[in-house]
């Protein structure tokens, strides 16, 4: 992996709390970005998690999820981490040392179109939205998935129609849209980038 790239949008680490560390069962445990730090769940994630979850604006497209939620949510997370080597980071911004949401790779066994495509995606605190991070977070993973998981032929990533942030973050990583489709009773559009 580059890790120095201006394409990855990588920068060269100076922190000693959190060295890109690429050698471990885990695809990519953690990894620094410009401005963000990607690393792995915290018991206290939960409650930032959930107030960001809980914000009027980022529920304009995404169902609401509430602390007993949540902390599901980021079991789930660690079981993937475990089970797949891979899932969604707990995203810091560098700057202020806070959890601001979740990026990163997960795979969908239960995609409706079939196989078991690996999606990438993404979730920030509003405070934070529009300032280019889920583009520097998603491509990231993306050199993740381009690098480190030569055997999946696909990317894809999956939102509302309606969500035109994410539909924009998903093509300015190159992913182009693929159909529309309907995903656990939700109309939904996919967008995916071939090797
Ligand atoms: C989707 C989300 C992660 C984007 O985060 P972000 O950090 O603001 O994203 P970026 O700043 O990297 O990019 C946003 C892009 O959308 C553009 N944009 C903003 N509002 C838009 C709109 N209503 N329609 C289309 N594009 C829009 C921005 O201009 C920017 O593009 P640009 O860099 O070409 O100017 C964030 O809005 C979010 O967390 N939403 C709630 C959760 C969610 O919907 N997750 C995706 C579920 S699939």
């Amino acid at each position: 992996m580059n890790t120095h790239g201006s394409r990855s949008g990588f920068a060269a680490s100076t922190s000693t709390r959190a060295p890109s560390s690429l050698d471990s069962a885990l695809l990519t445990p953690e990894l620094l970005t410009e401005r963000l730090y990607l690393r792995q769940w915290r018991d206290e994630d939960a409650e930032p998690l959930a107030t960001i979850y809980a914000e009027p604006t980022f529920l304009e497209h995404m169902p609401p999820l509430d602390l007993e939620g949540t902390k599901a949510q980021i079991e789930r997370f660690r079981r993937q981490w475990t089970d797949e080597g891979f899932s969604h980071w707990a995203v810091e911004d560098r700057a202020s040392g806070r959890l601001i949401g979740r990026i990163g790779l997960m795979r969908h066994r239960d995609w409706t179109l079939g196989g078991a495509p690996v999606e990438v995606g993404w979730s920030l605190d509003p405070e934070f939205w529009g300032r280019g991070l889920a583009g520097e977070g998603g491509r990231a993973s993306v050199e993740v998935w381009r690098e480190r998981l030569p055997g999946e032929p696909q990317l894809i990533s999956i939102t509302s129609p309606a969500n035109g942030r994410s539909r924009r973050v998903m093509e300015k990583l190159g992913l182009t849209l693929r159909g529309e489709t309907n995903w656990h009773g939700h109309d939904v559009v996919w967008y995916a980038v071939d090797r």
